[in-house]
Order: structure tokens, then sequence, then C-alpha cells
């Protein structure tokens, strides 16, 4: 028992050193000699603005190289990165040769989503494995029929507000919101969506590269109470089946027996994971940008039907996911620049959505701009985001219902972003439902 412990305590030890410990001591001196990789890492770490620096890296052409990787902010290199076979996603902490075998020693047993076998870094055989699965159980059509029940969730949780105090939105409402529909979704009940929200505060820096180690601690805790969670709960749904998601996802994998147990917990989890700690960020966002923007709100009250795209004008502004990177499986060109094989591509995601030759003006938020689909916050290609349907749905319900209610919703000041620095988005948003002095409207 003291050994496995003392084992277990080497590999956390071992596992953030090579991950996160090297790693953020070269980007710390990379970032001091003001190399743009890594200027971007410690900027956007805590939250930071990026957007200067995205510029920065577009002034400097279609695909910068920087000492750790090439970097693009341009709307078709990213896209082509995305979609093209040559670009294969990989563990961006995993060096080559003795520390990618260190690092698979100390990280043996625990799920991860930048590890096999998540979806995000695993390519065709075993992704198209994997995302028939969901794509079997996670139809459009099953989506749509949700969106009454989103509409009820997001009703109940406006009438449980005080409109005239002031209220916590991403608590009472953005992260509220689609923790419920997920986790009725996959059959979680109700009395376990906070610990569900607590493992998914604690593990979503797990994005991150250049975790200090503190938080690296708190990261890898969430992930094993998270897949302890999940244990539980698909015993839990194979004895007792019900009429959801997750409990059809374990009947159609239990029939075909594709995918092992260890697969299963790894992909049902992304979902449930990505469910809510990006779809919270969409809201939060889009609550900023409309408040921000009376006038967009006016367009929308004179036009309800531009709500759909509204909120992919959000998603191209100020997407929840910043960026995500690839690895050029063999030799190739790309954008005129040799990129040699094992080389890394960063996808500026923030970047391709303010890319000028795509997005005419595009600082400006524009509810009714005619491509504002066109963005790419939810990636493109293979790894082309599978809750896609899923989010605009909720973005769309959950930002309509609260302007339609509290057309006037007024930001107070104390608001904070969060700390990650790829899923963005903001952490506290004080406001007043109804402005001081305003009267009680009809709701
Ligand atoms: C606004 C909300 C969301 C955003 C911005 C978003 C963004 C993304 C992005 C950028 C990727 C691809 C990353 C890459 O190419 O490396 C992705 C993949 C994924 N997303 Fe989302 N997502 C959102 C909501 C959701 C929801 C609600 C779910 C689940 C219900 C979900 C499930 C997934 C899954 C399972 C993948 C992996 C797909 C694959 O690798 O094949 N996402 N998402």
């Amino acid at each position: 028992m003291v050994l496995a412990a003392v084992t277990r305590r080497t590999r956390g030890t071992v596992a953030w050193g090579v991950g996160h410990g090297i790693p953020r001591l070269a980007v710390r001196s990379l970032a001091a000699r003001g190399d743009l990789q890594g200027r971007l890492i410690m900027q956007g770490t805590g939250g930071g603005d990026v957007s200067g620096l995205i510029e920065e890296v577009r002034a400097l052409g279609p695909l910068p190289r920087t000492r750790l990787s090439l970097l693009s902010a341009d709307h078709a290199v990213v896209k082509e990165v995305l979609s093209h076979a040559d670009f294969r996603t990989g563990d961006p902490t995993q060096a080559s040769g003795l520390l990618e075998r260190v690092s698979r020693w100390a990280n043996r047993d625990l799920l991860h989503p930048l590890r096999a076998p998540s979806m995000l870094v695993t390519e065709p055989p075993d992704h198209t494995r994997y995302r028939k699965l969901v794509t079997r159980v996670f139809t459009a059509r099953a989506i749509e029929d949700l969106r009454a029940r989103t509409q009820e969730i997001a009703d109940g949780l406006l009438d449980a507000l005080d409109p005239d105090s002031p209220v916590d939105l991403v608590q009472a409402y953005c992260s509220a919101l689609p923790v419920t529909v997920i986790a009725e979704i996959l059959g979680v009940p109700a009395d376990e969506h906070d610990a569900v929200l607590r493992y998914g505060a604690m593990a979503a820096p797990s994005l991150d590269l250049g975790l200090d180690r503190a938080t690296f601690r708190v990261v890898d805790q969430g992930l094993r109470d998270f897949d302890a969670w999940l244990e539980r709960h698909f015993a839990r749904l194979r004895r007792q089946p019900g009429d959801d998601l997750f409990s059809r996802l374990l009947a159609a994998s239990d029939e075909d027996g594709v995918l092992d147990e260890r697969e299963l917990r790894s992909t049902a989890g992304l979902v449930l994971a990505a469910g809510f700690e990006t779809t919270v960020n969409l809201l939060g966002n889009g609550i900023t940008l409309l408040a921000r923007h009376p006038e967009q709100r006016e367009a929308l009250r004179a036009d309800p039907a531009g709500w759909t795209n509204a909120v992919d004008e959000v998603l191209r502004v100020d997407p929840p996911v910043l960026l995500t990177g690839r690895m050029a499986a063999r030799d190739t060109r790309l954008a005129g620049v040799d990129v040699p094989s094992g080389a890394q591509v960063v996808a500026l995601l923030a970047g391709a959505n303010r890319d000028p030759a795509v997005f005419d003006d595009p600082l400006r938020f524009d509810v009714a701009r005619p491509n504002a689909r066109d963005h790419l916050a939810f990636s493109s290609g293979r790894h082309y985001c599978l809750g896609a349907a899923l989010a605009r749905m909720e973005g769309e319900v959950g930002l309509r219902t609260l302007f339609d209610r509290f057309p006037d919703v007024q930001l107070l000041p104390g608001a904070r972003r969060r700390p990650t620095r790829i899923l963005r988005g903001w952490e506290h948003l004080p406001a007043r439902l109804r402005p001081e002095g305003a009267p009680a409207q009809q709701s």
C-alpha cells in the first residue's frame, strides 16, 4: 500500500515534469526572448487578452514559424490543416524517444482528454470507430427534440432569480443551463450535477500546456474523480437503463463490443465534459457582447429570426476554444512553406475567425453578418465538433430567453475571465437583470 502510494506520487511528479515543468521553463525562456508562440502561451495563461498577438501572427504571413511550432491565423490555412490527412492530432505534451516513454509510464492509468484513447487525439481507424458510436445516438433529430426541454430549463433557472438583486450569471445561468441539459441527456441524477460540475472545473485546465505544479495536482485529481464517478454511473445505467443517450450509447456499445471499457469511458466522458465546459463560455461571451451592444439587441428584438445567426456571430467574435494543434505526418508543403514530418502546427481558431479575407470589418460584432457561420469555432474536418448542433441550440435558447425576459441586463463591476488559456470565457459575470429604477416588466 505504501509502495503503491509512493509509486503514484512519483508518477505524478514525473508526469508534471515531463508534461508541464520542462515545457514551462522552455516556453518562459522563449517568451522572454520575444518568441511569438512563447508569448502567446504566457499571455493567454490566466485568461489574458491575446487579440494583439493574433494580429502579430497574421502580419507575419499565413504560416509563420516560431521556435516551437508553425502558427496560423489564416482562415484558408487553418481549414486546410484541420481537414488534411497529412496533419494529424496527437498529444502535444509528448516529446519523442526517451521522454515519450517516461511520459507514458507516468501517465499510464489516467484518462485524459489529450491522451489516447480520447477521440480528440486519435485518428482513423480508431477515431472512426469511436465517432460512429456517438453519432449513432447523438443525431441531429435527437438534439432538436431537446429544444423544448432546454427552453423549460432556461425558464426555470431565470424564474429562480431575483431580477432586482445582483447575481453571478455564470454560476446561476451560463454553467447551470448546459450542465443540466447534458446531464439529463446522459442520465446524470440531479443531485450529482454539482459534483460533475466540480470535476469539470477542476479538470478544465487539462487542455493547457505548462501548468504549475499546484494546478496540475488539482487537474489530476479532477480527472481521477471524474473517471471514478463515470465508472459508478455506467454500472448504475447498466443495472437500470433509462431513456437517456448514455443508456443508449452503452447498449449500442455492449451489443457490438466495438469499444472496450476504457475507450467507452474516455469517449463518453469527453462528450459529457465537452458538453458543459465549452457551452458555458458561449453563453457568457454572448451575454457580454450583447450587453455591450444595445443596437444589436435592438436588431434582434426587431427580427427574432436573427438569433440563430447571432449565435454564430458570437462564436466567430469570441470563440470558446482559442486554438487547436496538429502534427505533420510526413514531409509536406502548406501555404508555400515546407513543413517537415513531425512539425507542430498551431491552428488559431480565433485568428481564422477574424481573417479580413473572409469577414468584412472582422472586429465588428454584427448579428446580421451574412457569412457568420463560416467561422471555425467548432474546428473543421474529421474532428469537427460532435456537439455543434447541441451547442448552437443551447446558445440560441439560452441567449434569446435571457434577453427576451430581461432586455436591459446590466453587467456590474467585478467580471473575471476564466484562467484557462485554450478554453476562453468568463468565470464570474456579476449582473443585475433589471437595472436599478427600471419598472417591473411582464415576463
Ligand atoms: C460552444 C460550444 C462548443 C465549442 C466552441 C466546441 C468546440 C470544439 C472544437 C474546436 C473541437 C475540435 C478540436 C480539434 O479539432 O482539435 C470539438 C470537438 C468535440 N466536441 Fe465540441 N464544442 C462545443 C460544444 C460541444 C458539446 C455541447 C459537445 C457534446 C455534447 C461537444 C463534444 C465534442 C466532442 C465529442 C469532440 C471531439 C470530436 C472529435 O475529435 O472527433 N462539444 N469541439
